[in-house]
């Protein structure tokens, strides 16, 4: 969706004060592009909008990885959020201190809870009853401080978003149950160098309702009542985006209206990782070929599933735009005159089609077109398929007037590079 940073100025696509054209003319297509200056905007709004509890913002690395975008939310003053060894190695990279991490992640491996011992990472959210024996071992091995833990309950609360980003249901592979919980807390002393102060939750993505959030920290808050020592309760993400300009979304605020009054008095810890990233960023493609089969118009562009799988994953929707307006629609992208095309990439695969019946005007080989609100979960999840080179991201300076490009293209020996020849 187009934003104040993401704009048209006289039928032009741009980024902030930079024009997206200016860009592919030096990077080519695909590429990636983020404002900066939007990210640090929606960290604030966050920040603003539950100001009253004023919580530490563990921004979800695994939504947008990017250095320069860790860099940047980590300068002012986000701490991170990750799911593996290896994004507390680019969290750490990127500057920010061990203890302002928050190690996440149903399946933790023995190797990386070494490495976030070694590391001194702030909290864990623990996921399994054995885990608990695991880091607990790991300490003594090590001879490491006593670590924090945060249990991460599943409180069967069922979210309103997309089944595959659902994560607080009964049959949800995450979380403990009140009763795993009960148990374990029954038992520290078995843990001795175990700190449990802290209870975790998360019951998905992209939350469409505040009242499914309200019952699961409700319910996280009951079961903590009668342990003082916890006074720590990580919300986790799931603050919603908008990806169409019709959609009905709750606002920062209304999630924070509906929590603080229960959350008062409690450390608050908040891990966004989309509403930070996603309508900062957009992919950029070129149409290469206009086929039109079977009462159909295909734009076959250079972008596909590869770069960014949402669309066929989750049928997620992402609203595309040409880069360049033509004259006769000078500020309406969706617009008389537009057609509805199916805009498709190159990867042999039918579901590769990025968007369906998408209003577009009539667009020639060579022309670019943007996909919108792509910053999260585009190119970390993009892959090599069919061989093809992951594109390369752009960042725009947060005052907008400068830009960057923060990771190149990959190239074929890049993709080579870990094989034998
Ligand atoms: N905390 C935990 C424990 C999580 O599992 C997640 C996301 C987050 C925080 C960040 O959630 P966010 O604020 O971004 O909603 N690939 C999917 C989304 C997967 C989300 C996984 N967990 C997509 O493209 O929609």
């Amino acid at each position: 969706m187009l934003n104040d940073s993401i704009q048209y100025h006289n039928g032009a696509l741009f980024c902030d004060s930079v024009a997206v054209t200016e860009i592919i003319a030096q990077v080519g297509t695909p590429v990636y592009i983020y404002s900066l200056k939007r990210a640090l905007h929606n960290l604030e709004q966050i920040r603003a909008a539950f100001h009253e509890l004023n919580p530490h913002i563990h921004y979800s690395s695994k939504a947008n990885s990017n250095l320069a975008i860790l860099k940047s939310l980590i300068q002012s003053g986000a701490g991170i959020d990750a799911v593996s060894a290896g994004e507390i190695h680019r969290a750490l990279l990127a500057g920010v201190s061990a203890e302002n991490i928050v190690f996440a992640g149903v399946g933790k491996t023995p190797n990386e809870i070494a490495y976030a011992l070694e590391q001194k990472v702030g909290w864990f959210n623990v996921e399994n009853i054995a885990e608990c024996q695991y880091i607990n071992d790991a300490i003594t091995a090590g001879k490491h401080a006593p670590a924090q833990i945060a249990l991460r309950f599943n409180p069967e609360v069922t979210a309103n978003t997309h089944p595959y980003i659902s994560t607080g249901h009964g049959g949800a592979k995450f979380g403990l149950t009140a009763e795993a919980i009960r148990y374990l807390l029954a038992q520290q002393a078995d843990y001795p160098n175990l700190k449990f102060t802290g209870i975790h939750l998360h019951i998905g993505s992209q939350l469409h309702d505040t009242d499914a959030t309200r019952q699961a920290v409700q319910a996280a808050l009951e079961l903590i009542a009668p342990y003082p020592e916890i006074r720590t309760v990580n919300i986790g993400g799931g603050l919603p985006v908008a990806y169409k300009p019709d959609e009905q979304i709750p606002s920062f605020e209304s999630f924070a209206e509906t929590l603080t009054p229960l959350l008062k008095g409690y450390t608050v810890l908040l891990e966004p990782g989309r509403s930070i990233i996603a309508d900062a960023g957009m992919l950029v493609g070129t149409v290469l070929y206009v086929k039109r089969q079977a009462g159909q118009i295909f734009y076959i562009a250079d972008v596909s599933m590869a770069e960014l799988i949402r669309t066929p994953l989750y049928n997620a929707h992402h609203e595309i735009v040409p880069v360049v307006l033509p004259e006769s629609l000078p500020t309406i992208p969706q617009g008389e005159g537009n057609f509805l095309v199916n805009v498709v990439g190159p990867v042999c695969e039918s579901s590769d089609v990025l968007g369906r019946s998408v209003p577009l005007p009539e667009m020639s080989p060579g022309a670019p077109l943007a996909i919108l609100t792509a910053g999260a979960y585009g190119m970390v999840m993009a892959s090599n398929y069919n061989q093809r080179p992951r594109p390369p991201e752009v960042v725009v300076s947060e005052d907008g007037q400068s830009w960057d490009i923060a990771r190149r293209r990959e190239t074929w020996d890049d993709m080579l590079s870990a094989e034998n020849l």
